[in-house]
């Protein structure tokens, strides 16, 4: 097999990039708080702190952009849209909103009451926040092996049927009214579920009247590793694969920023039978996100997320991501650096941990090493461990969750095979010297999503 899987597109238009010297990045770094949410783009020489919002666009989406419809209501462009989503997904109603996390919002305020156990397989930051700001208590149901990095597990997105059932006989499904599962699961590494397994939770579920909803965010690449690697579906197009896994769900929202291969936008979406939430939904979209027919969204935005939701399907694209990727992931591998395995969809992650043993958690090893790796080479990550996973609400204290990761996330169709080897280089360099490593401590920390703004200083651990 060959060891790269070439581009199916070639360069039309190019952003440049600003080389910099370590002892300007030191000091934007030490500006910023050691926090790489905070620094300024034009100081970054390879941005991978996310695959959000930053895919570069087809020549056919930006001819899209030129027939927005701009009418505040109405716009052909929602039509578009909610074809593409009925289409592609099979959802027949369609709530726009301007983001992900508008659509989380819409569907935890109408559906989760106070108390309500919901069941995640893993939590991601904004989702678990929105399900705890309308009274849910997040619980996680993801199998064992996504919280070891080193397992070889080759769906790691699965979920534990065992731990769903326990917490269902316990709070019974009065309380478990949902499921949610999440594709190419974020925080364990962008791992994917099975459609088996995706079958036999709905099968559980079912049986008990709960509902399945899921976060599609980043369906496409769960669907490429179906794919790749589940018995019975090579011969399948990814795109009915989409449309399989959302077959076993009753509603589903997406922060179209990742597979929506959109700058901006996402929805909320629903089956048949589910017309009483739609309709509680579009009722409240009016007052946080805009008009039912555009939910924050301009009608140029809807134009290019309905023609990027097809353009993603296509599995000569999704073959040479994940090849790009696993270049990277192999790269770093090969000299020792610990990593989350298998190679994920939408990034490497580090294992912060095992790289900086010497740091206990609550000095915030990943934060960190996301710091370092800017300093060395100009390469912005994210930190994905014991800041972003934020304090108990019960206990106050730091949740230190068993994954303390540095992402290194892949925008979609921007950078070249030499960024991703640059951006190896810098992390072995910085690997070099870990040893010489300190920790770090809060100057400031918000009291909600606390990753996004915080602000540290080194601090030398106390032996
Ligand atoms: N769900 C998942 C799985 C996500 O990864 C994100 C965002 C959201 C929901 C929220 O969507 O950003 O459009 O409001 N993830 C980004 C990231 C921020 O970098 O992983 P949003």
């Amino acid at each position: 097999m060959p060891r790269c899987i070439p581009e199916p597109y070639k360069i039309k238009m190019v952003e440049p990039l600003q080389v910099t010297t370590r002892e300007y990045r030191q000091q934007c770094m030490e500006e910023a708080g050691y926090n790489t949410f905070l620094l300024k783009s034009k100081d970054v020489f390879i941005d991978l702190l996310t695959d959000s919002g930053t895919s570069a666009m087809s020549e056919v989406q930006w001819a899209g952009l030129m027939r927005g419809d701009e009418a505040y209501a109405g716009s052909r462009n929602f039509d578009h849209l909610c074809e593409a989503v009925e289409e592609i997904l099979g959802y027949a109603y369609t709530v726009p909103t301007h983001q992900g996390r508008g659509a989380e919002h819409l569907f935890f305020q109408n559906f989760v009451q106070a108390g309500d156990v919901v069941p995640m397989n893993m939590y991601f930051t904004t989702t678990r926040q929105h399900a705890e700001l309308a009274g849910g208590v997040f619980q996680d149901v993801i199998v064992d092996e996504a919280h070891d990095p080193a397992s070889k597990c080759l769906w790691k997105g699965n979920v534990d049927l065992e731990k769903l059932r326990a917490l269902v006989d316990k709070y019974g499904p009065e309380r478990v009214r949902m499921v949610s599962m999440a594709p190419n699961v974020n925080m364990a590494g962008g791992q994917p579920f099975s459609l088996a397994n995706l079958k036999e939770v709905r099968q559980f579920c079912e049986r008990r009247g709960i509902r399945i909803f899921m976060d599609i965010t980043r369906i496409a690449e769960n669907a490429y590793f179906i794919k790749e690697r589940e018995e019975g579906y090579s011969d399948w197009s990814v795109r009915d694969i989409m449309r399989e896994i959302c077959a076993h769900s009753d509603g589903a929202w997406m922060s179209a920023k990742k597979d929506g291969l959109v700058n901006i936008g996402g929805f909320l979406a629903f089956h048949k039978g589910q017309e009483e939430l739609f309709e509680r939904c579009r009722r409240m979209v009016v007052v946080y996100e805009g008009l039912h027919t555009y939910g924050g969204m301009a009608g140029r935005d809807m134009e290019a997320l309905a023609i990027g939701l097809g353009e993603v399907c296509d599995a000569d694209y999704l073959a040479a991501r994940v090849s790009q990727l696993r270049l990277l992931h192999g790269m770093l591998d090969e000299e020792g650096v610990p990593l989350v395995h298998p190679c994920g969809g939408h990034g490497v992650f580090l294992d912060a941990q095992a790289f900086l043993p010497h740091l206990d958690q609550d000095l915030f090893p990943a934060q960190m090493l996301a710091a370092q790796i800017y300093m060395e080479g100009g390469v912005r990550s994210m930190e994905r461990g014991n800041v972003s996973a934020g304090r108990d609400p019960e206990s106050g204290q730091n949740r230190r969750p068993p994954l303390e990761l540095v992402r290194l996330t892949v925008p979609r169709r921007v950078y070249t095979q030499t960024h991703m080897e640059y951006a190896a280089e810098s992390v072995i360099d910085v690997f070099r010297r870990r040893e010489r490593i300190p920790g770090l401590k809060f100057t400031y920390e918000p009291e909600v999503l606390r990753f996004f703004q915080a602000r540290f200083e080194p601090v030398t651990p106390t032996r």
